[in-house]
């Protein structure tokens, strides 16, 4: 009899603890995205624009080519190395949400793999010359295999 108690006891704590497990893990979650977009309207907004959108030409519109970018080394290496990205306050970590939180959150891509705090220092230590012709090559690029890929 005492032992069933001791039982159902040790039963209950172990529901509280998973649950306190879940909802911190959660709450942790909130607290980083909330970071990341507040992190984006101070550092990147005013020239990106709330959606990402930008004033094409000058800005480019990151909802145009952003997820397909996201999908090859040399594209996730642009995002990384433009100035706005590589010279912002921001730590690797912090630029890593940031760019997520665009990707994600804002842009809405799907099934990309997410910016890791060591992949952002290693494309932010290369600088990149002239990012408008990079972007360039790269469309040529997604435009000639999403072709190849119709054919
Ligand atoms: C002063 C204006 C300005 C700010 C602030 C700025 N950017 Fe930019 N961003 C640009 C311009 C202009 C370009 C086009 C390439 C270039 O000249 O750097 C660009 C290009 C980009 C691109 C490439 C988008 C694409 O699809 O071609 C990304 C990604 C980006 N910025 C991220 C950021 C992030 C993240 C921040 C904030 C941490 C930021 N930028 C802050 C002006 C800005």
């Amino acid at each position: 009899m005492m032992h069933k108690r001791l039982l159902s006891v040790v039963k209950c704590k172990l529901t509280l603890m998973v649950l306190c497990c879940i909802f911190f893990t959660a709450a942790g979650h909130a607290e980083r995205l909330s970071q990341a977009q507040i992190n984006y309207m101070l550092q990147c907004q005013g020239c990106h624009k709330a959606n990402a959108k930008g004033t094409p030409p000058d800005t480019p519109d990151m909802t145009e080519y952003g997820a397909a970018f996201m999908q090859s080394d040399a594209g996730r290496a642009y995002w990384t190395s433009v100035p706005g990205a590589a010279n912002s306050p921001l730590s690797d970590a912090e630029l890593a949400d940031v760019l997520n939180y665009i990707a994600i959150s804002i842009i809405g891509a799907k099934d990309i793999t997410p910016y890791t705090e060591s992949e952002i220092s290693l494309y932010r230590s290369q600088k990149m010359q002239d990012v408008y012709a990079v972007r360039d090559q790269l469309i040529a690029e997604i435009k000639a295999s999403s072709e190849a890929n119709l054919k």
